[in-house]
């Protein structure tokens, strides 16, 4: 192992070949299952499908149940997911997110175990953890309460080493901190995980968009505040989102992740224009699914032309992935065409 960073490469693009299913993932062609990643909530208990009501078709999935759905995923040719997870018990520090019997952690050994032609993604962060709702531990040093970046980033580091020993493929850290992506693959190298790659959350903007997803996930901020000292301000121009990218570049990202997606289309074309070759996942988030599910549902508007037309703008723009809660329901119109 070495001894200090540097010594060995941070930066590997065999990570983004490494695995046959990335590898094939990466490829340009028209929308197909292998620009898709489907996002899933799974939480505790035992024999549960619970309807997330923000989110027509969406559910919390318990452990004993997600063997039927990956059925279902497989079926329908799905390659990668994203795993969210829903703790029994929140704390100030979100211990469930880095015990090895975390939700998380029995979550992604169920899946390598029970559908192992997956490519599990892993959402790294604090909300889904924590009682007050932020995404990392909270400190009042400054003299207002805010989240601690150094102290969570140790704590991200703990939770990211969990996830690989579960077994996951890639590490997603959605949380905006300052050095994430340095201290992750600090960890990974350390670890013997050199191989598996970081896909971070470069440029998240503080988004109403959200909304749904914190219903989903019960992540409201407990004390009220809002995540503004760390996601990004949309009044900003680009040049903001580049340097974000160019910094988690010179710390060893993998990919990068735009989010949310359809108001951020210009963001991921100067993104593409300004790092040639870096491969850009577009998060289509929750609410504005939620959008698109409504105006479906009243009958307003044929909704697999305009989830086509959608995602192939997100491709045009420059993502050469996307993560949608759609994808179940693309495969599906993908079969059938
Ligand atoms: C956690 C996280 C969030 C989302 C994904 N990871 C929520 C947030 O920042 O509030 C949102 C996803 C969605 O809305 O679909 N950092
Ligand atoms: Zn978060």
């Amino acid at each position: 192992m070495p001894s200090f960073p540097g010594q060995f490469p941070t930066t590997r693009l065999r990570r983004l070949r490494q695995h046959p299913v990335l590898r094939e993932m990466l490829q340009m062609a028209s929308i197909t299952v292998n620009d898709l990643i489907c996002p899933i909530f799974v939480t505790h208990g035992q024999n549960s499908k619970q309807p997330i009501e923000s989110m027509p078709g969406q559910y919390r999935w318990s452990i004993d149940l997600l063997p039927q759905l990956l059925e279902e995923l497989v079926a329908l040719d799905i390659r990668s997911i994203m795993l969210f997870g829903l703790p029994q018990n929140k704390d100030p520090l979100g211990e469930d997110s880095y015990s090895d019997n975390g939700i998380m952690q029995q979550a992604i050994r169920v899946v390598k175990q029970q559908a192992p032609s997956l490519y599990v993604t892993t959402d790294i962060c604090f909300c889904e953890y924590t009682d007050h709702g932020h995404c990392g531990a909270l400190t009042d040093e400054i003299g207002r309460v805010d989240v601690h970046n150094d102290t969570t980033l140790e704590l991200l580091q703990k939770q990211a080493l969990s996830h690989a020993q579960a077994g996951a493929d890639m590490l997603v850290p959605s949380g905006m901190m300052d050095g994430v992506v340095q201290a992750l693959r600090h960890t990974l190298d350390n670890h013997g995980f050199s191989h598996i790659p970081i896909m971070s959350h470069s440029i998240k903007y503080a988004s109403v968009l959200y909304s749904a997803f914190r219903e989903a996930v019960d992540c409201s901020l407990s004390k009220g505040g809002d995540r503004k000292s760390y996601q990004a301000d949309h009044l900003h121009d680009a040049a903001q989102a580049l340097r974000e990218v160019a910094l988690d570049l010179q710390e060893g990202t993998d990919m990068v992740v735009v989010k949310p997606i359809m108001h951020y289309l210009d963001i991921v074309q100067q993104i593409k224009q300004q790092f040639p070759g870096v491969p850009i996942v577009g998060y289509h988030v929750s609410t504005e699914y939620m959008m698109y599910k409504l105006t479906a549902k009243a009958g307003l508007v044929d909704e697999q032309r305009l989830v086509f037309e959608l995602l192939n703008s997100i491709k045009r723009a420059g993502c050469d992935l996307i993560v949608t809660y759609y994808a179940q329901e693309v495969a599906k119109w993908l079969k059938n065409k």
